[in-house]
């Protein structure tokens, strides 16, 4: 079997979601369907990043809470299999905060400032010199969320490739600083270019705060409501002047989402000259999105009924993360020499 980006069986994975909200096509297109091939072929931890939420949600901690059950009812209905992955809820596992505390000495105030990821967030957020110490700090604790698992692939964002680096700079002076490999070095894996879906407004990213986001749990209706008001091409007024392909994201996620790659360029080809609707591709679209999401929303549904089921299993993987986490601290401290008895 063909992995992507050169991974490889004896690879092991982690990646995660901070609990802010559902998930939406995006992830889907961008992670989501490369998480339900990759459990197949190799050991994947999934981290519903909950306390890395709360660094900058203190104020909305019921939101960051509910939203636990919110991300996994996404991960079970897209068909990520608890009993192939091992899906955990960090803030259950304290050992992750535990190697946090022993990493934030390897790294250096100015570091974290200079970190680009969390560069753009202070601007985003606007916090100036007002920056939550924990927020400025979560680049340690998301190395000891990479590293408790010996992670050798973290399939993120390419925002979060700083966060990477980060990780492996710790990595290095840790195993540096106790002159043995205790740590492994981590690489990013980013989707490939055709894996980020714009949102339905035409804007590079879909994301649920910008309002542009079509989330896994859409029905039909709302499916073609969304598809309805997606951007096109403004110039194209009546049906019979030549539309542009570029930039209309109905062709864009069309290029995504019709596996039949001769009937997109047919229909890009009768767009641009001329005569081919903006309600027959949408049309399309339509079909082909409700045909992908309509599953996944009812076995959400499913799923959505059996709260105490779906809470059953995420205990059990976190029991699962506890204990692979707690062999890494215990070979970290005991790497420090803080074994006593
Ligand atoms: N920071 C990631 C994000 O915002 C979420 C996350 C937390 C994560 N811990 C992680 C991703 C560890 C990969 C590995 O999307």
């Amino acid at each position: 079997m063909h992995l992507p980006d050169g991974i490889t069986s004896s690879d092991i994975i982690l990646t995660g979601d901070r609990t802010t909200g559902p998930l939406h096509l995006g992830h889907y297109v961008g992670s989501l369907r490369n998480r339900v091939l990759l459990q197949e072929h190799c050991p994947q931890f999934l981290l519903l990043a909950d306390a890395q939420a709360l660094t900058d949600n203190m104020g909305n901690y019921l939101k960051v809470r509910d939203n636990v059950l919110q991300v996994a009812l996404d991960y079970l209905a897209v068909g990520i299999d608890p009993q192939k992955s091992t899906i955990f809820i960090q803030s259950l596992v304290p050992e992750l905060s535990e190697l946090a505390s022993y990493y934030l000495n390897l790294v250096t105030v100015a570091r974290l400032e200079r970190n680009p990821t969390i560069k753009d967030e202070i601007k985003m957020r606007g916090y100036e010199r007002d920056i939550p110490a924990g927020f400025l700090t979560y680049p340690a604790a998301q190395a000891a969320d990479i590293t408790a698992f010996k992670a050798t692939i973290v399939p993120v964002g390419a925002d979060q490739i700083p966060m990477i680096e980060q990780t492996n700079e710790i990595v290095r002076r840790f195993n540096g600083s106790v002159e043995r490999p205790v740590l492994v070095e981590a690489r990013a894996v980013v989707p490939e270019a055709g894996a980020r879906l714009p949102g339905i407004d035409g804007k590079a990213k879909m994301s649920k705060s910008l309002g542009n986001a079509l989330p896994l749990s859409a029905n039909p209706d709302e499916i073609r409501q969304a598809v309805k008001m997606m951007y096109t091409d403004p110039q194209h007024l009546r049906v019979d002047d030549p539309g542009q392909v570029e930039g209309n994201v109905v062709f864009t996620y069309l290029d995504v989402f019709e596996p039949d790659a001769d009937l997109v360029e047919d229909l890009k080809a009768r767009y641009r000259r001329g005569g081919l609707g903006d309600s027959v591709i949408k049309k399309h679209l339509e079909e082909r999105l409700i045909a992908l999401l309509e599953p996944i929303r009812r076995r959400r549904e499913e799923y959505a009924r059996d709260p105490a089921g779906v809470l059953g299993m995420l205990k059990a993987g976190t029991a699962r993360a506890r204990e692979v986490a707690a062999e890494t601290l215990a070979e970290v401290k005991g790497a420090m020499g803080l074994n006593y008895y």
